[in-house]
């Protein structure tokens, strides 16, 4: 097997601008079907912790704004545009902190409110990460943790090189430490880790071409590019030939036209401390 090409800390999708991108996309689109349960109170404290590149951030400062919102990634440049985006968007309730899921700078019960959203399916250990944010919740105070699962998917035409595709990438996010079929482990995972009151929502995205913007944003631009994405990682571990990957893509875009479709669920807990 050649070396595992994947990028430091095991991040399978890199920070790419064409990732950057995509994650700015899938946010916009799926905005209103994550987030509009999602409502801090005035004053409170929330810490999201892996915020990337500020795609929720924004959605998280938007839905709260009398909130005071930590959020925190392990990537200096991601908290940099991050940062920058928040700016620009006026945003003012927001601090950013430079960190590690895994030993975080916090002291016990500084914060009312834990948000995680698609962090643990890259984590080898999302238990523990879980545990770690525990002693920084305040008794009572709530975590929500949003998390996709790429064994949902399901689409129309049916194709087995698209299936071969998406199964890559779960095999890259696997051998890079991460489970891309985490979704569907959120109870049991945030229950062990210490929380009462856990509650999972899935929120199926449905998507055919009477839903022009979702198959824009959703099917090509959130769930084909970030498959597209790992190509190269994949040809370089031999997981599939360049005409079978290219067959398979060209398979998850023929889903976006006129009589295609395709559905994928996320994951979203709430649990309190
Ligand atoms: C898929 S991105 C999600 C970012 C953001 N939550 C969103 O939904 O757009 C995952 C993020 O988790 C961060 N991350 C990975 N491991 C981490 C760790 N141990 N501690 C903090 N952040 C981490 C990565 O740097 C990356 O920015």
């Amino acid at each position: 097997m050649p070396e595992n090409p994947l990028p430091e800390n095991g991040y399978v999708h890199g920070y790419s601008a064409r990732e950057s991108e995509r994650l700015r996309d899938q946010a916009q689109t799926l905005t209103e079907l994550l987030h509009h349960d999602t409502h801090y109170p005035a004053g409170c404290r929330v810490l999201e912790a892996g915020c990337g590149i500020g795609a929720q951030t924004v959605i998280l400062a938007q839905n709260s704004p009398d909130a005071l919102i930590t959020s925190v990634d392990i990537s200096e440049d991601s908290l940099r545009r991050a940062e920058d985006r928040i700016r620009q968007e006026g945003i003012t309730n927001v601090t950013f902190r430079q960190g590690d899921i895994f030993q975080l700078p916090f002291g016990g019960e500084s914060f009312d409110h834990i948000f995680v959203c698609f962090v643990l399916e890259h984590l080898a250990d999302p238990e523990q990460a879980l545990r770690q944010l525990h002693p920084i919740l305040k008794e009572g105070g709530t975590i929500t943790v949003i998390e996709g699962d790429h064994g949902s998917t399901s689409f129309h035409p049916e194709n087995t090189d698209a299936r071969r595709a998406i199964d890559c990438l779960v095999e890259l996010q696997r051998r890079g430490g991460g489970n891309a079929l985490i979704g569907r482990q959120l109870f049991p995972l945030v229950t062990a880790a210490g929380y009462h009151d856990v509650s999972v929502s899935p929120r199926m995205v449905y998507v055919d071409s009477s839903r022009p913007a979702l198959v824009e944003g959703f099917t090509k631009l959130t769930f084909t590019a970030m498959v597209e994405g790992v190509a190269e990682d994949v040809r370089k571990q031999g997981l599939m030939t360049k005409a079978a990957w290219d067959r398979g893509i060209a398979a998850l875009y023929r889903t976006a036209e006129e009589d295609g479709v395709f559905c994928y669920t996320f994951f979203k807990a709430t649990a309190r401390k």
